[in-house]
């Protein structure tokens, strides 16, 4: 047994359909899913005694419960239990991505506390064995397993690759105070109520994945949505300048990440996401600006 660090990536959804709420309050979901390079790195080490501890470092690191309720402690134990290991591990996770930002962040995580352990515990466990204990702990984290572009169907968990070519340069506006996810979920469904909206089966637009064999961000530009960005427009109304301002500033295309509160910028190429990572970062719009290329490979061994 030895310590083992996963290197594991945010993702953004390049559409987000979403139907009404199921029996068991999960929406079903039809999204494409990209893996962006924003890194969270987990390292775990195992410990004798079967305990699984935590520490979190780097960015947004108070931001992240050090503590039982962390998804990747979560992971750990779930593992452990399900192939009878008595060993524990001391995980420490390296925050780049930002917390309750709509990005993926504690789910990548989980992904990472999984790859990590079932390598420091020598369970010879490759990514399709860990994937159904990835979507028992959340909907988003097999898809952080498997990186690069994903068709997410079911809740988002069962996850087909996408064909998909070329990079595409994102940059992303971070704000100062996450969403909670199922409070954005709630608030599609009263919004829809409200409108009396019925939302139908959800569904990828055939323009996306067309897009996506171009290459092409100008044309991927055209073919990016998500059900939820009303939602978190309608609980942060400010998230709207944001959109604009970058809009405004040249980017191809403005929208909500996931379930928000980040802001999702396409720009051209990667010198214009640097100027509007720029702009934004000078704007006061925003606490934190990244620029970052996807699509990336989901979670991978370090060393
Ligand atoms: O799957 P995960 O634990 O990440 O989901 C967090 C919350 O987001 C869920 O408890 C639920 O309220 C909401 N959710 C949903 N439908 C989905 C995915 C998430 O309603 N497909």
């Amino acid at each position: 047994m030895r310590a083992v660090t996963v290197r594991s990536p945010a993702k953004i959804n390049l559409a987000l359909s979403v139907g009404p709420p199921r029996a068991d309050g999960f929406h079903p979901l039809a999204t494409v899913y990209q893996a962006v390079a924003l890194y969270d790195d987990v390292t775990a080490t195992p410990r004798e005694d079967g305990e699984v501890g935590v520490e979190v470092l780097g960015d947004f690191a108070a931001a992240v419960p050090a503590d039982d309720t962390n998804l990747a402690v979560r992971a750990a134990r779930m593992l452990a239990s399900r192939y009878d290991v008595t060993a524990g591990a001391d995980l420490v996770i390296r925050k780049t991505i930002p917390v309750a930002g709509g990005m993926a962040g504690g789910s990548t995580d989980a992904a990472a506390a999984l790859l990590a352990c079932s390598r420091a515990w020598d369970l010879g466990l490759g990514v399709a064995e860990l994937t159904g204990l990835a979507a028992e702990l959340g909907s988003d984290v097999p898809f952080c397993l498997v990186g690069h572009t994903a068709l997410g169907r079911g809740r988002g968990e069962q996850v087909t690759e996408v064909m998909s070519r070329g990079s595409y340069q994102w940059v992303f506006a971070v704000s100062g105070e996450g969403l909670s996810t199922p409070m954005v979920y709630r608030e599609l469904d009263e919004l829809r109520h409200r409108k009396r909206i019925r939302a139908g089966e959800p569904s990828v637009p055939p323009a996306l994945l067309t897009a996506l064999l171009s290459g092409d961000p100008a044309k991927l530009a055209v073919a990016l949505s998500n059900d939820l960005q009303d939602a978190a427009l309608s609980l942060r109304p400010e998230l709207g300048d944001t959109l604009r301002f970058g809009l405004d500033r040249g980017a191809l295309a403005a929208l909500v990440s996931g379930s928000g509160p980040t802001c999702l910028f396409l720009a051209a190429d990667s010198q214009s996401a640097v100027d509007l990572a720029v702009e934004l970062a000078a704007s006061g719009l925003c606490r934190t600006v990244r620029h970052a290329e996807g699509p990336v490979p989901g979670a991978r061994v370090l060393g």
